[in-house]
């Protein structure tokens, strides 16, 4: 007995940062592969940027804008939450952004623009890593 769960807590505190739902999640929607951005680098960088939270936000005090959702999408270009004049290149108020599929609309359309160095916590967690982990196991 105390065998299984000492090999229970191993595996779960091996794959703490593994997201299978989102990872299923992300490849329904074609993002496996986009821009050429593999499936388990979009997992690290939402686990970098927001811990799979889909409604967090953070309030940016250098310039006054605030990321949103699962991919801290910023309020300064991308998505509107009337602070900031002019058009966003994605097609959504921010607060529309606490809805993932939105967000993974919205990812789309800033990797096309910008690539993952768009996002400071894919550079800093993920760029260059072995980032196998994030979708181990997952059958993705
Ligand atoms: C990445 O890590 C996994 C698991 O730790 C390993 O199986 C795989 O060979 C590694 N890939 C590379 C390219 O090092």
């Amino acid at each position: 007995m105390m065998k299984i769960w000492v090999l229970l807590l191993l595996v779960s505190v091996a794959s703490a940062q593994t997201n299978c739902p989102l990872a299923r999640t992300l490849k329904a929607a074609g993002m496996d592969g986009f821009n050429g951005v593999s499936l388990a680098h979009w997992v690290c960088m939402a686990f970098a940027e927001s811990s799979y939270d889909t409604q967090a936000t953070h309030f940016n005090p250098s310039d006054g804008s605030t990321d949103y959702g699962i991919f801290q999408i910023n309020s300064r270009y991308w998505c509107s939450d009337g602070k900031f004049p002019g058009k966003k290149e994605c097609p959504f108020t921010c607060n529309q952004l606490f809805s993932l599929q939105n967000s993974i609309a919205c990812a789309k359309i800033v990797v096309q623009k910008r690539t993952m160095t768009a996002w400071d916590g894919w550079k800093a967690k993920c760029r260059g890593q072995n980032v196998s982990k994030y979708i181990a196991g997952c059958g993705v």
